[in-house]
């Protein structure tokens, strides 16, 4: 089976849940400490051994652009001041992978801005990364992803089980009883996108992290506007499933909802935790929050 080299990062959405911030600052920016959500999207890709990116951008995402560029000038001033480590850090960014952008010129959905990727990616398999769905360094559910697609051929998405009152926010999966399949593989046999939880067929949440053969294409070219009178990527999937098997990856934890402030929040502290360099530090503040609120026991 051909190996997954290609990844395609969907990065044009408005961000409106976190205005006014990104009135003039792509949501992808957020910072997380101190790199933003996009790199840690794009890291997670790379060590899957991912080293073609492609991300779909829309106007006023200049700076991502210039995330993953080389900044001559910043370079030459690190270096004239000696700043070794920090000169290894933003050299490193623009060597990460070949990172290539493109725009998707009107928003018609998530399943359109996959389709703008067709003539990139070509005929090989490929894996998509929402930016909004952060997974933890240590996770493992995109390798297991794409090793499925080289073992088996199959086509997948992650699925992680969500509270039933929640689950009209995402792309919600009906899956079939799999014993032969291998942990924590299910079959995938139904795709609804947001429904209402009294009509969803699981609580079993689509979460961004997909790996396709290039046939989803010819399917989003298929698909017409959906939920939200949007070209929805699940309806994509679902046509696709009258053809070929979908499997998905069940997994729980290790996500992290950076398009939701609570979860943003709580990205940071728990991120910045792991931090050698910063964890007492945010410590004594958390601890000195918790006894303020009083809310020690
Ligand atoms: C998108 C997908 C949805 C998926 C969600 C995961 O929705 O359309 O199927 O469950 O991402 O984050 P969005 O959150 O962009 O509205």
């Amino acid at each position: 089976m051909s190996t997954v080299r290609k990844a395609v990062i969907p990065a044009a959405g408005w961000g409106t849940r976190f205005l006014p911030f990104t009135k003039s600052v792509p949501k992808e920016m957020l910072p997380i400490v101190d790199k933003p959500a996009i790199q840690y999207v794009v890291e997670e890709a790379i060590r899957c051994g991912i080293d073609d990116i492609l991300i779909i951008t829309s106007p006023y995402k200049k700076a991502i652009e210039d995330h993953f560029d080389r900044s001559v000038e910043l370079e030459h001033l690190l270096d004239e001041k000696d700043k070794d480590r920090e000169l290894r850090q933003v050299r490193e960014l623009a060597d990460l992978a070949d990172i290539h952008f493109i725009r998707q010129g009107e928003a018609l959905g998530l399943g359109h801005a996959i389709g703008i990727a067709r003539r990139h990616v070509g005929r090989e398999p490929f894996a998509v990364l929402l930016g909004d769905d952060l997974m933890h360094p240590s996770s493992k559910v995109l390798q297991g992803m794409i090793d499925t697609y080289e073992d088996r051929g199959a086509a997948s998405v992650a699925l992680m089980q969500v509270p039933h009152a929640e689950i009209g926010s995402y792309g919600c999966a009906r899956v079939e009883p799999s014993d032969d399949l291998p942990d924590p593989l299910v079959r995938v046999s139904g795709l609804v996108e947001k429904p209402p939880p009294a009509e969803a067929p699981s609580d079993l949440a689509v979460i961004g992290r997909y790996v396709f053969g290039p046939e989803i294409f010819d399917h989003i070219a298929a698909t017409e506007a959906g939920h939200g009178g949007e070209i929805q990527l699940t309806d994509a999937m679902l046509a696709m499933m009258a053809e070929r098997e979908v499997l998905g990856w069940v997994f729980q934890g290790g996500r992290y909802d950076v398009g939701s402030k609570p979860d943003y929040l709580r990205t940071v502290i728990e991120l910045g935790l792991e931090r050698e360099d910063l964890r007492a530090d945010l410590m004594a503040v958390l601890r000195a929050v918790v006894e303020r609120e009083g809310m020690c026991p």
